[in-house]
């Protein structure tokens, strides 16, 4: 696997793979990579001749007072990870060459990026966005995979490829879960051994209410008692526990098809999400 941190080194590479007519699969991540991002690796594979993972700790995602500096980095340990997963090239520019002195562009998706998370993460999702279509236009990959964990992510990259005709082929992934349920995450590093028990009440307490809203319990009655659940087992802050619409993201009051759990809670200062369809 080659590292590349520099835009005229990729370019070189890009030329080369296109030359031979080689489809490129792009899996943007932020690294500290773990078994959810190697899973989205491996369906990589299946749809690409090579693979291009990126890792950059996008500075533009993170509010004022988030972990920005905190966020794990680790590269040498995730280019080994991805070099035995077979991963060709590992983008991993600088905030300088991502970003250059008047860089001045943000991408926007409006609507979509304004409520759950970006509620509570004002801004977020611009820089995701930003980031995202920058990233797209640096490797111009033929298909790029981003995991369902991060479903309003999912749906605002889907849409910005849309509107902006990147000819990009969107992958959803379905999420990684550790054996007590909790869905993977590079922040779960931040959890000590008593949150990380609370952790689990999350997907616990997200499956109960799809069974009760399932079985004909009234939405409200059961975002209701999923909140007190998640309460009385320990978490600290509920950013928001609703039902929406896996594709418009908007909120919903009723049961109706397409249907889909989000959440987001704090444990002490660690913000997890977490989303669940009905089948
Ligand atoms: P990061 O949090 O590193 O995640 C990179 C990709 O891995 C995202 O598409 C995310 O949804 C996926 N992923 C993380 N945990 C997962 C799990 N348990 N199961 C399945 N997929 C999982 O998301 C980002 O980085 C950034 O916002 C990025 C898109 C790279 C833009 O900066």
């Amino acid at each position: 696997m080659q590292t590349i941190d520099d835009i005229e080194s990729l370019r070189a590479a890009l030329a080369e793979i296109r030359r031979d007519g080689r489809r490129i699969a792009l899996v943007p991540t932020m690294g500290a990579l773990h078994i959810g991002h190697l899973a989205l690796i491996e369906l990589a594979k299946r749809h690409a001749d090579v693979v291009i993972a990126s890792i950059f700790v996008n500075p533009k995602q993170f509010g004022p007072t988030e972990d920005f500096a905190a966020y794990p980095r680790m590269l040498v340990a995730d280019e080994a990870k991805l070099s035995a997963a077979g991963v060709g090239f590992l983008w991993a520019p600088t905030a300088e060459v991502m970003y250059p002195t008047g860089f001045a562009t943000t991408v926007t998706v409006a609507g979509l990026g304004d409520q759950l998370c970006g509620a509570s993460r004002p801004g977020h999702f611009d820089g995701v966005a930003t980031v995202v279509t920058k990233l797209f236009g640096q490797i111009r990959p033929d298909v790029a995979l981003f995991g369902e964990k991060d479903w309003q992510q999912l749906t605002i990259i889907r849409q910005l490829t849309t509107d902006l005709n990147l000819g990009v082929n969107i992958i959803g992934a379905p999420i990684v879960r550790a054996s007590d349920g909790l869905a993977v995450s590079s922040r779960n590093s931040y959890l000590d051994a008593a949150q990380r028990q609370i952790a689990a009440h999350f997907p616990a307490v997200l499956a109960a209410a799809r069974s009760a809203i399932a079985g004909g319990t009234d939405v409200s009655v059961a975002l209701d008692a999923a909140r007190s659940a998640l309460i009385a087992a320990g978490v600290g802050q509920i950013d928001y526990l609703e039902l929406i619409d896996s594709d418009s993201l908007a909120i919903l009051r009723e049961h109706a098809s397409g249907a889909r759990l989000v959440g987001a809670v704090r444990i002490g200062q660690t913000r997890l999400i977490d989303n669940i369809a009905f089948t």
